[in-house]
Formats: structure tokens, sequence, C-alpha cells
């Protein structure tokens, strides 16, 4: 069972090695992302597009600290099931609810780690025809042979190292966390 943990004053769940990124810098970033994004779409309104489930968090807060009129969908993806590894298979668990012919789209990320996802995400959706497609992720991981993938906006650069935490998971767990933290090694079952 999970339990939590008291470290120097903050709730901690099990399993987690260190905070990362912490719930008050999370939210600052998030309003000055919503601040520019404001700017970009002042003219017509966007269609935010979370990719479930790991956008949710960012997605919630992103788009209540934006003041432009706005519509948002969601797509899934597969992710990683129980591995801490990219798979770099793809597959659409959940299609968009909206037409997006002409529309101006904004692709709301939890993170970019090889990249894969979103190249995928990206050629999948151009051939539908938007307007155009801009990407907002909250975290990109510093990786050496990443595929050079469209990012406009980015949270944090991270180390490369497997994080959790405010829409991030580890076999589905975690995803409630208010901050982003680095998982304890003793909670990774063996593969
Ligand atoms: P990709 O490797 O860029 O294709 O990442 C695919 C997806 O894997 C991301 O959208 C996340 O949902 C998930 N992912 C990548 N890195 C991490 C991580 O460090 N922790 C948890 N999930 C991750
Ligand atoms: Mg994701």
């Amino acid at each position: 069972m999970l339990v939590g943990v008291v470290v120097a004053g903050e709730k901690r769940a099990a399993g987690i090695a260190r905070v990362l990124i912490g719930e008050d810098a999370i939210q600052i970033r998030v309003r000055e992302l919503a601040r520019e994004l404001d700017l970009i779409y002042a003219d017509e309104p966007p269609l935010l597009i979370g990719v479930l489930n790991g956008a949710v968090a960012f997605m919630t807060d992103l788009m209540r600290a934006m003041t432009v009129p706005l519509e948002i969908d969601f797509m899934a993806v597969s992710s990683y099931g129980a591995s801490t590894k990219t798979s770099g298979v793809v597959r659409i668990l959940k299609d968009l609810n909206a037409e997006i012919g002409d529309r101006r789209l904004l692709i709301v990320e939890d993170i970019v780690d090889s990249g894969l996802t979103l190249q995928y995400l990206l050629e999948l959706l151009r051939q539908r025809g938007p307007r155009d497609i801009r990407v907002v992720a909250l975290l990109k991981k510093e990786k050496p042979g990443a595929a050079e993938v469209q990012v406009d906006a980015v949270g944090f650069p991270i180390p490369d190292e497997f994080v959790v935490g405010y829409g991030l998971d580890y076999a589905g767990l975690y995803r409630n966390l208010p901050y982003v933290a680095i998982l304890d090694p003793s909670a990774i079952l063996p593969e």
C-alpha cells in the first residue's frame, strides 16, 4: 500500500526520491505560458488538444489561466504501460470529437521525451488541414538523439530522468501529485 511521508514540511508520496519542480514553480510558469498564448490567440479562438492521460493536470490549469475564448478536445494515445522506457509505438486510443479543418490548434502535452508521440500526432493532425498547429509541452527532456520535433513553448527543460506527478504516471500511479518528482528506483518494478 502507498502511504505518504512528511519531509521538511511537505507531504511526499511514497516512492518519490525528490521533488524536481515544486507546485508553486509550476503554477507560476503555467501563468506565464498562458499570457504568451493569450497574445498569440487574441484574434481567433484556438482549439486546445490535450493528450490524455498525462496532459490532464497541465491542460486544466493552462486553460483556466488563459483568458481568450477557446475550445478544448482530447486525444488519447498509447503510452508506456508499466515500463519507464518509450516503446516508439504510437496507437490512437481516442480520437478528437471536433472537426479541425481550418482551426487553430494548440497541442497540450505533458512531456516530450523521445519526441515520437508528438511527431506522430503532428503528422496525423496536419493531414486534416488545420489553419495552424502549435505545441506547448510542460516538460521537455534534454536528450541526445531525440527526434527533431516541433515544440513551440516549453514549461521546463529537464534532465533525462524518469519523472512523475502533475499528470505524469508510473504504472498508472502518481498523476495526482501537484509537483513533478523523480521516482525512487526502489519503486520501479522489475520488467
Ligand atoms: P515520447 O518519448 O516523447 O514519445 O513520450 C511519450 C509519452 O510518454 C509522453 O507524452 C508521456 O506521457 C510519457 N513519458 C515520457 N517520459 C516520461 C516520464 O519521464 N515520466 C512519465 N511519463 C513519461
Ligand atoms: Mg503524454
